[in-house]
Parts: structure tokens; C-alpha cells; sequence
């Protein structure tokens, strides 16, 4: 079968494009910059030209593909053209399938995307998911919460930089899940039919608040946080003062997703059909403890080789004076 990865330099396309090339099928990746996509083309994937805000660009991707994955959505810096590509590339992208008579579509949305189509970044997900289930292929809609991820940049790096961390005043319950995790069970689902025309969650197996959180990496790195706590009316002002100017749509959008958050995912659907369907059990999700436990060995390592070659470099220099 040969894949369509859209989206697959980002944190879960290239998961997918990964774990697609090990389980021994042909892949193919849009991406808007060869560089950027060197790493896929070293891992085995091939590379095709493709911008979703060059709509014309969508339909050529699909030669010779039976299953297209989507994992695109639109960058911080791409904030004037967030409707081109989450709304009418994906209709492109959609139509296009339908004529080169793909075989398998798979979409992300998000997590209870059902409770906030208010905001506009989720209104945008659930058009798309309401075009794909009239559509008449076979797709199947995963709705996911955070990502392990951007919990490195959200709340390890300001620890271990010194930084402030950033909560809002209404902690909620989130259950994160790793990319790696998301990308088997998605590979997985392409070789079995339950998944067709069905939309399901795809959740870690533990509920997480953003205190619990930065607790586990203090705990890990042996480090204190910095805790800046913004009340969430204050985000709902910010939102409100962003939104007169354009060019702050973007910071707008990200607020009303925080402010999504904070209003509480409620994380109690479980993933029982997806367990019962792929006959795996739960227990083999990564532990966001573990994940977090090797990120932050890795980098105390590098910090220390790090050290040992200032410290060594230093003797090196001193002996040349002397
Ligand atoms: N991150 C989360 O916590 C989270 C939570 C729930 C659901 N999701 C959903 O999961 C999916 C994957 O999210 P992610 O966090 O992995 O995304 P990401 O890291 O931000 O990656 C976005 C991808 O979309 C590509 N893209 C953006 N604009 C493009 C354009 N004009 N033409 C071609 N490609 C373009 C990017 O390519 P470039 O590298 O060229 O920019 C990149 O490969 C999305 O559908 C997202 O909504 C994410």
C-alpha cells in the first residue's frame, strides 16, 4: 500500500512516516521544502512538492497513492492563512481522494472537538470531519488530546532554563499520549476494517493536571519551577484585545485553545473500542513518568559532556599560557 503523509515534518507526521517505513510500506511525503524534509528522504520516504496554500499544488501529490494520512496543520508563522489551510486545502484534499479513489483517509482532530465548536480552530477541524463522513470514503477520524511533546517545551525547558512557568488558574485533566504511540496504532488501524468510517479517541492512560506535571519534573531534574499563574478571565480578555487586530489572529487562536483547555477536557471516554479492536493492552502505552524520566537523563548527559569539554577545553588553554 503507498501512503500519503501530509504534515509529516511536524511532531506526529514524522512518527508516522517512521513507523509506516518499518512496517515495510512505500511512502510518500508532500512537503513544502526539500530541506526540511531531507531526514524523511534519508529514513527510506520519498518526497513530493506540495503547499496546501497553493491548492493547486494537492491533486498531483495523490498519483499512485491508496491511503492518505493527514497529519498537517497551520504554523504559528502562517497565522493570515490559517483558513486556506485547515478549511479549503483539506476540501482539495478530500475531493481529490475521492476522484483518484483512495482507500484509506486518515484524519486528526481533537480530543471532544464536539464541546467547542466556538472556537474557531476547532469549528474549521469539524468541518472537515463533517465533509469526510459524507464523503463516502474510508476514513477513519482519530480525536486526540495533548501530545507528550509539547510538554518539553511547555514545562522542561523553562525548568531547566530558569524560566517561568506558564498555568492558567483553572488546572484541567488531560490525558497526553505519545506521538510514537498515536503513529503504531494509526499504522495499525490501515490493515483493519473496524476502523473504516469510524471516528474514535485516541487518549494516553493517565489523567494529568498542569501542577501534577510540573511536580514529576522537579522531582526528575532535581530542579524548582518558576510558576506564573494566569487567571483565565484574564485569557479571555486577551483573546477578546487580540482578535481587533489581524495580525494577532494567531495569538487569539492559541488563547481560545488554552482557554478550551481550561475549561476541562473530560477525558472519561475511554479507548476501549480502539483496545478491544487492536487487541493491544493498555499497559503498552508509554508512561508519560518514563518519557519524561529519558528526556531528562539524556539532557543532563549532554549538559555534563557538555562541562567536561568547557572544563577541558579551559585546561588546554591554561597549559598554552603557561
Ligand atoms: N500538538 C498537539 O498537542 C495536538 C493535539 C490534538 C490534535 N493535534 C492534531 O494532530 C495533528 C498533528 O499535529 P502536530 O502537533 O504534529 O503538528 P505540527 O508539528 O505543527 O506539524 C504541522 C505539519 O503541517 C505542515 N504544514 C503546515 N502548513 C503547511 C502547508 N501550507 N503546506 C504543507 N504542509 C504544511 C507542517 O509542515 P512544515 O514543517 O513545512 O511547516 C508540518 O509538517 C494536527 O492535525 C493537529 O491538529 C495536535
Amino acid at each position: 500500500m503507498a501512503l500519503l503523509v501530509v504534515g509529516s515534518t511536524g511532531t506526529l507526521g514524522r512518527q508516522i512516516v517512521r513507523k509506516a517505513l518499518n512496517e515495510g510500506f512505500q511512502v510518500k511525503c508532500l512537503v513544502r521544502s526539500f530541506r526540511k524534509g531531507a531526514f524523511l528522504k534519508e529514513w527510506g520516504a520519498e518526497l513530493i512538492y506540495g503547499d496546501l496554500s497553493i491548492v493547486e499544488s494537492i491533486p498531483l501529490a495523490l498519483y499512485g497513492i491508496s491511503a492518505i494520512i493527514d497529519c498537517s496543520t497551520s504554523r504559528a508563522n502562517d497565522l493570515h492563512n490559517i483558513e486556506l489551510i485547515e478549511l479549503k486545502s483539506k476540501y482539495i484534499l478530500i475531493e481529490s481522494a475521492i476522484k483518484a479513489n483512495i482507500k484509506r483517509y486518515i484524519f486528526f482532530s481533537i480530543f471532544n472537538s464536539m464541546n467547542y465548536k466556538d472556537i474557531p480552530l476547532i469549528a474549521l477541524k469539524l468541518m472537515i470531519e463533517y465533509r469526510l463522513k459524507i464523503s463516502g470514503l474510508n476514513y477513519t477520524i482519530f480525536h486526540l488530546p495533548g501530545f507528550f511533546q509539547g510538554l518539553i517545551s511547555q514545562y522542561a525547558l523553562p525548568i531547566l532554563d530558569k524560566q517561568f512557568v506558564w498555568i492558567t488558574s483553572e488546572s484541567s485533566l488531560i490525558s497526553y499520549i505519545n506521538t510514537q504511540d498515536v503513529a503504531k496504532m494509526a499504522i495499525h488501524s490501515l490493515s483493519i476494517d473496524q476502523f473504516n468510517q469510524n471516528t474514535l479517541p485516541l487518549v494516553g492512560n493517565k489523567l494529568w493536571r498542569s501542577l501534577d506535571i510540573i511536580n514529576l519534573c522537579e522531582q526528575i531534574s532535581g530542579r524548582r519551577a518558576q510558576i506564573n499563574t494566569i487567571p483565565v478571565y484574564l485569557l479571555n480578555f486577551l483573546k477578546n484585545c487580540t482578535k481587533l487586530f489581524q495580525w494577532t489572529w494567531n495569538i487569539s487562536e492559541r488563547l481560545a485553545f488554552i482557554e478550551m483547555l481550561s475549561r476541562g477536557y473530560n477525558t472519561s471516554a475511554q479507548m476501549k473500542e480502539i483496545i478491544y479492536i487492536l487487541q493491544i493492552d493498555k499497559k503498552e502505552l508509554e508512561e508519560l513518568e518514563v518519557y519524561l524520566q529519558e528526556y531528562f537523563e539524556s539532557i543532563m548527559k549532554k549538559l555534563k559532556e557538555l562541562n567536561c569539554q568547557i572544563l577541558s577545553n579551559e585546561k588546554n588553554v591554561n597549559q598554552i599560557e603557561f
